[in-house]
């Protein structure tokens, strides 16, 4: 038996020992130990070496750390290839003559999730997670997953995974036929023992397996709902037909097709927005010279359970904090109580927890009509109707009643904390946290620095945002925050563009083709239009009288049409779905009289080049303004929290692609 405890050396990213007769790889390359063109070269020679070396009976490969392999290293992408490629590395694998097994110690994505199916057995540690995410990045596959994985799990499973990028954990994926065990106690032992079990057998080659033909009746189905959700980007229907490859066309075919729409997409814009937000993200949050350590939070405080406090309720209970949730009135207190709980059994239909997470979840939540109640909490996030008094005279309350280092955090849209946080005497103890409804669902949060927002509460709401699941942008205090300014710049470009001549319907199917999933108009319908209205109300001594004011959306709120809740807004609803309403036009046609306003017609490219350019200006002053930290948050925020197509890269990166 040979057993060498001194490491062999492949290359700096891969090593190897043995352990009985066992040649143990280990991929080595931090972060996510991607699969660049050293750890590529080291796996060839850790091969060869094994081919070679008579003594050495199977080989096991895994990762170091916690993840197996993160992918394909992104950042290699748009530079020039580098042998050897993935699918050589691959291709050796499934060819070897002495069986390879695959120890997955941790995440198997994309081009590491390749790896482990070509290999020739499969085990994973019970938390391992695996998916082919590169429908995410705007591209298909490249070595082979398209064509292994439906060997393993069937073409309708495949499908699922590979053009949506849908994660599944180690229970799901044994089910599946993805994995072949799940390991008991110690991985590598394990994984040594599966490897000398399959030496002596005839290999088991997956890509040498045979695929059922699924009923391609449902096959197109499913095929057709994956176009339609994907809003125009092209990656997951390409993902979805290359699966339909693998039961019409033999492997290497196949396979060779994958490979030219891979390299075909990694070139395309799509793919480059997608790269965009992906690295941007991973930058969100990131604060330059922000070193301040996070405060532990344990029970989260919710004064206000209302729709968004309930939301923001269930995020926190889905993530494992206590919750004291504040409501003055019993029956609001109630109400508040039952929609969070059927918030959390909601998430149990959808998939995202079991049932026994959400009955953790609820015996962590007290609801309360006592505010002393909230002294327990780390952090109280206010989230009661956006005015000004109203907060005002809850957070004096609170400062009062709460321990002096209790965090304070506000939900507001568009008042100002500052002036909110300057009615407590813990200025620094104060932030913003602008949630987006539904507030469980929404990824986005703002997190509002003011004026005196100190190091360790900035760094603890990040650190919280990102606890319960949420992308934390960072933003500096001005009306509306990043997000609420860009919005209201579109909108007002878009009434103008309505002044002009277009109408509702013509704006909304512009940005809906753009990949947008609801046109402004709708999606103001679906909010509602009186919030903004009571906002104009408020603000109208201070508006410019000489300035551009477009009065139809307080026409159609005087004539109580306030949107898809009361049956008719910029359309009429009354048939169920929306439609183009003669009455509004006639608002907007008298608008353009009163004005002396002669109407043309706009083009949908149009349309768009205004919006962006409206979109990508107000970014470009919130930047200079210092109240974005740069562009590419800016992209995050409108990509998260309203609709922007992912595929697009967000307005600046659209607005920077125009350019060039
Ligand atoms: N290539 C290069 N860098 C990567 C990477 C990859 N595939 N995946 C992650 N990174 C980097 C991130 O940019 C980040 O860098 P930073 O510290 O400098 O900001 C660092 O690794 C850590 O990433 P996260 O912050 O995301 O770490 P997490 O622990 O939260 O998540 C992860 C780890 C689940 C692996 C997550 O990073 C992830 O989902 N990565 C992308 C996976 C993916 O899409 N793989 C498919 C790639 S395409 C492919 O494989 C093509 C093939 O078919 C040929």
């Amino acid at each position: 038996m040979n057993d060498t405890p001194a490491p062999l050396t492949f290359a700096a990213t891969v090593s190897g020992r043995i352990v009985s007769d066992v040649l143990i790889v280990t991929i080595d390359n931090p972060p996510v130990n991607a699969t660049s063109a050293q750890v590529r070269a080291g796996l060839v020679a850790a091969l060869n070496h094994a081919a070679r070396d008579g003594t050495i009976r199977a080989v096991v490969l895994t990762g170091a750390g916690k993840v197996f392999i993160g992918g394909a290293d992104i950042r290699e992408f748009g530079k020039a290839p580098l042998e050897p490629s993935l699918p050589t590395v691959i291709d050796l694998i499934e060819k070897m003559q002495k069986p390879v097994v695959a120890a997955l110690n941790g995440a198997a994505l994309g081009g590491g999730l390749e790896v482990a199916l070509a290999a020739h057995g499969r085990i994973a540690i019970p938390d391992a997670s695996f998916a082919l995410p590169e429908v995410k990045l705007g591209i298909v596959p490249g070595a082979g997953g398209t064509q292994r994985l439906p060997r393993l799990v069937g073409a309708l499973a495949a499908l699922d995974l590979a053009a949506t990028g849908r994660t599944v954990k180690s229970a799901e994926a044994l089910a599946l036929g993805l994995v072949d065990r799940i390991c008991d106690a110690e991985l590598m032992a394990e994984a040594v023992a599966f490897a000398i079990s399959l030496t002596g057998s005839p290999i088991r080659r997956t890509g040498m397996l045979a695929v059922a033909v699924p009923d391609t009746r449902i096959f197109a189905e499913a095929t057709k709902k994956i176009v339609s959700r994907a809003r125009g980007a092209h990656a997951p229907g390409e993902a979805a037909r290359l699966v339909g490859l693998s039961f019409a066309l033999p492997f290497e075919d196949a396979v060779a097709e994958e490979r030219a729409t891979f390299l075909r997409l990694r070139d395309s814009e799509e793919a480059a927005a997608l790269r965009h937000l992906f690295f941007a993200e991973r930058n969100a949050g990131k604060v330059e010279g922000l070193c301040a350590e996070a405060l532990p939070l344990s029970t989260i405080g919710i004064a206000g359970i209302g729709l968004m406090g309930s939301g923001i309720a269930a995020a926190c209970l889905a993530a494992g904090y206590k919750v004291v949730g504040y409501e003055p009135r019993e029956e609001a207190a109630i109400a508040g109580q039952g929609r969070i709980s059927d918030l959390l059994r909601r998430a149990v239909i959808a998939g995202k927890m079991t049932r026994e997470q959400v009955e953790a979840g609820l015996s962590n939540l007290e609801i309360t009509t006592h505010v002393h109640q909230l002294a327990e909490a780390g952090l109280v996030i206010e989230a009661v109707f956006d005015d000004f008094d109203a907060k005002a005279n809850l957070f004096r309350q609170l400062d009062r009643l709460l321990k002096p280092d209790t965090l304070l955090a506000t939900n507001t849209s568009y008042l100002d904390p500052d002036a909110l946080a300057a009615v407590t005497s813990r200025p620094e103890r104060f932030l913003g946290l602008h949630f987006f409804s539904p507030a469980n669902i929404m990824r986005l949060v703002e997190v509002v620095r003011c004026a005196e927002t100190a190091d360790t509460a900035l760094a603890t709401g990040i650190a919280f945002a990102r606890k319960i699941g949420k992308l934390p942008i960072v933003t500096g205090v001005c009306e509306g925050f990043i997000g609420n300014r860009i919005f209201s710049a579109y909108r007002a470009e878009a009434e103008k563009m309505l002044a002009e001549g277009a109408s509702p319907e013509v704006i909304d199917r512009a940005m809906e083709a753009y990949g947008f999933a609801m046109g402004l108009f709708t999606v103001n319908d679906m909010a509602g239009l009186e919030i903004a209205w009571a906002r104009r109300k408020r603000t109208a001594a201070s508006r410019d009288p000489a300035a551009f004011y477009f009065d139809v959306p307080d026409r159609l709120c005087e004539a109580g049409r306030f949107g898809a809740r009361t049956g008719r807004g910029w359309y009429d609803y009354s048939g169920g779905a929306r439609a183009p309403d003669p009455d509004v036009a006639a608002l907007i046609e008298d608008f353009r009289t009163r004005k002396g306003i002669v109407p043309r017609n706009f083009t949908e490219a149009e349309i768009m080049d205004r919006l962006l350019s409206a979109m990508s200006r107000e970014g470009r002053a919130l930047t200079e303004e210092g109240i974005a930290r740069h562009e590419d948050d800016i992209d995050l925020i409108l990509v998260n929290g309203y609709g922007f197509p992912a595929a697009r890269g967000g307005p600046m990166f659209a607005a920077s692609r125009r350019k060039t």
